[in-house]
């Protein structure tokens, strides 16, 4: 009977807004959720809910910066169409201009009249001209426009320290100087805030190739003459390890030992990079080496039920290596004033890309929704560490919220569970058990069916956010919340449901509602491959 109500709920939610429920699918499997609302942990960072912008590919030309005489409909060069998706998704912050792209990047290219730029080649990203077009001006004016955070990466595997501190001077300082006057004749006079600063990006790689000691003393070296303008509070970021390799473990615990809080305390801020590659059943996700045999990558669009579990298990990957990072960063940091930042995760390795070429560059389905969603998830989990996040890459290449061509744009399914999430920036998070099957499928791949967070939103009302993993199974899910629920969900008739330019709407989130069954608790029929955020009032 409970079900029974739950289904004529949800299907006629679905009818009313036009989106497809599965006629035929196999009977829901139950779920029951636990939120203990008497346990709040600490405040969810809307920094997880972070972006992240490098030169590569059209990622920033195109998809940001189009200059201020394109065709295409501009706020002073900025696409007018992607501005304005951005600022509704209260964006909180923005890292930039890379990646391995910072790490040969000269600031002094990017500022002064646009035409007087040098052209450089970038030589990362498939060694296509750089015009400088964009640079520190147009990223920080950019930042300011859609209203988040700038997070703005420094060059520590070739740029001297001496030259790096100039740029923070040209950025934060008011007080007279050359740099300042300077910056005031390229058109800014008000000093820009830089909330945060990356001290290298991915050291052991494409950032210097350095081991961790060494990489620990440069990191300490670089922080000494990195300072923003007195009073401008500004938090450094180490470049932290990848997990993507063995040994993270051991760079982790390096960095912690040799330059953190009571040594050297070149960093308020420790990143992670965690990229979701294809995964075997019983791969240990932390182990794999991006750079051995290429790994096996699915096309964004037709994929199997097995290539679907196999991205999704490595998505969870997040949740290990956080929790290995975490206890490694208690035992020099035990009241966690140093954060976690996760300044690139997404699941962009997973997929061909289109083009063919080196960029990842391809479309963005449902899949990448429950990538998105999962993830988000497990870093609320760790509010106690985890203070911020940068998804990869914002636009037109990884694990995209929007994708433009010339003058269409399109948001993606991605973009859509940043939307829904909203309500969890700066959230209070509770505790949440959920008991259930696994989902399991023919290739022995067995996860949660159901993944849940829940939060007191900054608006005092509950909220649950749901991901059902099984591709084909609803799930009937009762809690041991009372009121009226309702909210979005966003699924889709195939795995790999996506937007197109000329069909934009095929996925988007439509109404959701919950039941009251037995002493008022509320209930929901979650769709099969879904993802769904409601308020419980
Ligand atoms: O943005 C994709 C690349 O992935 C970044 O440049 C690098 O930092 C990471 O390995």
């Amino acid at each position: 009977m409970k079900l029974l109500k739950n289904l004529v709920a949800v299907m006629s939610v679905f009818s009313v807004a036009g989106a497809t429920a599965a006629q035929n699918e196999p009977a829901p499997i139950a779920v029951a959720v636990t939120v203990d609302t008497s346990k709040p942990g600490p405040q969810i960072d809307r920094h997880i809910f972070g972006q992240f912008i490098e030169h590569l590919g059209r990622v920033v030309y195109d998809g940001i910066w189009v200059g201020e005489k394109s065709a295409i409909p501009n706020i002073l060069g900025y696409r007018k169409d992607v501005v304005d998706a951005l600022k509704k998704l209260h964006i909180p912050v923005i890292r930039w201009p890379g990646g391995c792209f910072a790490d040969q990047y000269d600031w002094r290219d990017g500022i002064g009249p646009r035409a007087m730029r040098p052209q450089r080649i970038n030589v990362l990203w498939g060694n296509v001209p750089e015009d400088n077009s964009f640079g520190t001006h147009e990223f920080l004016n950019f930042a300011e426009l859609i209203g988040a955070d700038a997070y703005v990466s420094g060059n520590m595997g070739s740029m001297t320290p001496h030259h790096m501190a100039e740029w923070l001077e040209y950025m934060t300082y008011s007080q007279k100087s050359s740099l300042t006057d300077e910056r005031r004749r390229n058109g800014r006079d008000k000093p820009w805030q830089v909330r945060y600063f990356g001290v290298g990006n991915e050291v052991w790689g494409c950032g210097g190739d350095m081991r961790a000691e060494y990489a620990a003393d440069v990191t300490r070296r670089y922080s000494l003459y990195l300072n923003a303008a007195p009073g401008q509070e500004m938090i450094k970021v180490a470049s932290g390890p990848g997990a993507n390799a063995a040994g993270y473990e051991a760079f982790t615990e390096v960095m912690m030992r040799n330059a953190g809080l009571f040594v050297g305390n070149a960093f308020q801020a420790l990143s992670l990079h965690y990229y979701t590659f294809l995964t075997a059943p019983d791969e240990n996700v932390a182990t794999i080496v991006k750079d051995q045999p290429p790994p096996a990558q699915i096309s964004a669009v037709g994929f199997s039920r097995t290539d679907w579990s196999s991205v999704l298990h490595g998505a969870m990957g997040m949740d290990q290596v956080i929790n290995t990072m975490s206890a490694i960063m208690d035992r020099y940091d035990p009241k966690k004033s140093v954060a976690l930042f996760i300044d690139e995760w997404g699941d962009a390795p997973a997929y061909k890309s289109e083009a063919g070429a080196i960029l990842p560059d391809h479309q963005n389905n449902l899949l990448d929704a429950e990538v998105a969603a999962l993830t988000l998830n497990i870093f609320q989990r760790h509010s106690d560490r985890v203070k911020m996040a940068n998804i990869t890459l914002m636009i037109n290449a990884g694990q995209s919220m929007i994708l433009t061509n010339k003058e269409k744009m399109l948001l993606t399914p991605t973009y859509h569970v940043f939307d829904m999430y909203q309500a969890f920036q700066d959230a209070t998070p509770f505790p949440v058990a959920v008991s259930g099957p696994h989902y399991a499928d023919d290739s022995g791949f067995s996860l949660p069916a159901v993944d849940i967070a829940a939060a007191r939103g900054v608006d005092g009302k509950l909220y649950l956010a749901l991901v059902n993993l099984d591709p084909s199974r609803s799930a009937d899910v009762s809690t041991n919340l009372v009121g009226a629920a309702h909210g979005k969900v966003l699924s889709g008739p195939s795995m790999d449901t996506h937007n197109t330019f000329d069909a934009p709407q095929t996925i988007h989130p439509v109404p959701f509602a919950g039941t009251n069954i037995g002493g008022g608790n509320v209930a929901f029929i979650l769709p099969a491959k879904s993802v769904a955020v409601v308020a419980i009032e």
